[in-house]
């Protein structure tokens, strides 16, 4: 059997079918974004900011908008915590979520006893209450994120007070501008590579005898 005899019309189009109003939120919510691959993640999160989820007619025109298979797309999306995949006939999620950390140092520190408080005080019809994997803020355990914003030594009361005051986007810690800290001698060593004092090879040797750990990573 040849490959075109083996290919049947029948079968209708790869993947999900394409919902013409999907794609038109979509392209209004990319807007004139140049549609380039390396910025799916951004695109992903544009539709689940503004839709609370990522349904599977939007993943489908996501594909479609940005010349992407569907599978390629899919991927991406499923492979972060932070995405909300709802496919066909699923319901959405609640409009908040509240994650509490279940990792190792906010286990130790109650974080088991955190989420079985907030799941019996959330209402679930405003609230959904799930478990995340470590979020970087072990030193202040147990964390939790309510919407965008994480959470320091999180309790229910404190978590539920903070969704009810709509306390729930990201803040900005102080930080040192570039200015800055190129003033205060950052970037020096990166400069020395580019002016070629150091080569490629010198700073991989410096950096297999450095003792470093951890350097994977990319559960945000
Ligand atoms: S273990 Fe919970 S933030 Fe790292």
């Amino acid at each position: 059997m040849t490959m075109q005899q083996r290919r049947s019309p029948d079968r209708g189009p790869k993947g999900r079918a394409l919902d013409d109003v999907a794609l038109a939120d979509v392209r209004e919510l990319l807007g004139h974004r140049e549609r380039r691959r390396d910025l799916l993640i951004e695109f992903l999160h544009l539709i689940q900011d503004h839709h609370g989820c990522l349904s599977a007619a939007h993943l489908c025109a996501l594909a479609e908008d940005m010349r992407l298979s569907q599978v390629e797309v899919y991927e991406v999306a499923t492979f972060y915590d932070h995405f909300d995949i709802v496919k066909e006939g699923e319901a959405r999620p609640a409009p908040l979520t509240i994650r509490v950390c279940e990792s190792i140092s906010c286990m130790l520190a109650g974080a088991e006893r955190l989420f079985g408080e907030l799941a019996g005080d959330a209402d679930p019809q405003a609230i959904r209450v799930m478990r995340a994997p470590c979020m970087g803020r072990c030193a202040t355990a147990p964390a939790a994120r309510v919407g965008d914003r994480e959470v320091d030594h999180a309790t229910s009361h404190k978590l539920l007070a903070m969704a009810r005051d709509g306390d729930i986007r990201t803040a900005a810690p102080d930080y040192v501008g570039l200015d800055a800290y190129r003033a205060a001698g950052g970037y020096q060593l990166l400069q020395k590579v580019r002016d070629g004092v150091l080569t490629t090879n010198a700073i991989i040797e410096i950096m297999e005898h450095a003792g470093l750990r951890g350097l994977g990573g990319a559960g945000f």
